[in-house]
């Protein structure tokens, strides 16, 4: 046998074992995961075909079906984020030349935008300033206008902080032969979300949020009319990785393998989803609500001014105006490194502009919004022009 030839040693590293910093994320996600999901996580890993994993994704998509009220068939976590389970609902639908009517109020809209161009849908748009939603009549007239096969939104956008308000919305996509395809990546689990009442086709989500698990699945969900649409294509899926008729082989009563599913993701999944349901939606909803109340009595209190109007505001995410003068970056970064909490920043047109605090999931909790509050109150001041001698060293935690 002849020698190898010899290692290049170039990038190996002696590193010391990880060592990441407890922090508590207070921004737009991920949001941190509960304490039973990590322990999830961290169990050994059974196969993805054993008998007792197949059980345990028929509970994974049973419960997803409860979180977003459907009766869908084919509901299944994408092995992916948010971003794969929203390219999934695209995928599978359009067929290049299809009308795409997207709502644009912000960043995730634009998202939209650019992926149901990339499958040659002709893609039109409305839009509303970021910091809006769309009234009835404004997508109503946008549909019979256009005539699109799909209309998209986004319900929680997290860029803005605006909950799209939904009421007939599905009714008008049914009677003008579109399908509604809605993201809810910032809404499930914490902001009432009913899909079959509200006559939605095609819907995704994420872990990362109202879920309380890590970053890594991204829930999709499909009726029977997007089914439909699917089953009459001309051609082939053009992704071969998030095509649900090859996934439902696996994920449906074939159980024929497609990919190795992530088996700890959906472990973690499989407990987020069972504490939801201990929890109750409703509770689950109005504990959120509350703690937003919390939080924006709060920040006003402060003198701080909320850039949704109160009427569509998440309780998921807030967006709180930077104040004139006040370098908002640098007060993210002491947070951080003074105290280990993150909070974001203002994305697209709201970059510099406010900030995005998040109260999702497991860490929408009282004691996390008195203590973000109390640093508002205490440390912000050293942030306002002329004040910055007096700020407060920030200390690498
Ligand atoms: C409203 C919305 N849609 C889509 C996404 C994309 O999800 P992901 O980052 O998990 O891919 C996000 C991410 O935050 C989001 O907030």
């Amino acid at each position: 046998m002849s020698a190898l030839p010899s290692v290049n040693n170039s990038h190996r590293r002696a590193l010391g074992p990880i060592a990441t910093p407890d922090r508590l994320l207070l921004g737009p996600g991920p949001s941190n995961a509960h304490p039973t999901v990590l322990q999830a996580l961290a169990r050994t890993p059974i196969g993805h075909l054993d008998p007792l994993y197949v059980e345990l994704m028929g509970e994974v998509q049973e419960l997803l079906r409860y979180a977003w009220q459907t009766d869908n068939r084919l509901t299944i976590p994408m092995s992916g984020t948010g971003s794969a389970a929203m390219e999934a609902t695209l995928a599978n639908t359009l067929e290049p030349g299809d009308k795409v009517l997207v709502a644009v109020k912000g960043y995730f809209g634009l998202r939209l935008v650019d992926m149901a161009s990339r499958y040659r849908a002709e893609v039109v748009t409305i839009e509303r300033p970021w910091g809006e939603a769309f009234t009835y009549e404004e997508i109503e007239a946008a549909v019979k206008l256009h005539r699109p096969a799909v209309l998209a939104m986004v319900h929680a956008e997290t860029s803005t902080g605006i909950c799209q308000p939904m009421d007939g919305i599905g009714d008008l996509c049914r009677s003008h032969d579109c399908l509604l395809l809605l993201d809810t990546v910032t809404s499930l689990g914490a902001v009432p979300v009913y899909l079959d009442d509200w006559k939605v086709d095609l819907a995704y989500s994420c872990s990362q949020k109202g879920l309380s698990c890590p970053p890594g699945l991204g829930p999709f969900t499909m009726g029977p009319r997007a089914e439909a649409k699917m089953a009459a294509r001309q051609g082939k899926v053009p992704n071969w990785y998030l095509d649900v008729t090859l996934l439902n082989r696996y994920w449906g009563s074939d159980r024929v393998y497609h990919h190795t599913a992530p088996v700890n993701m959906n472990f973690g999944m499989r407990e987020a989803l069972r504490l939801l349901a201990e929890e109750g939606l409703e509770q689950a909803w109005a504990r959120h609500r509350r703690n937003a109340e919390r939080l924006w009595a709060g920040l006003e209190d402060l003198g701080l001014s909320l850039h949704a109007p109160e009427h569509l505001r998440l309780p998921t995410l807030t967006t709180v105006r930077i104040p004139e003068g006040v370098d908002g970056k640098a007060f993210c970064l002491h947070l951080l490194n003074a105290h280990g909490i993150e909070v974001g920043g203002g994305l697209g047109a709201l970059a510099g502009k406010v900030w995005r605090i998040g109260l999702m999931g497991f860490n929408s909790q009282p004691e996390n919004v008195d203590r973000l509050l109390e640093l508002f109150r205490t440390e912000l001041p050293a942030f306002h022009p002329g004040a910055a001698s007096d700020r407060p060293a920030a200390v690498a935690v």
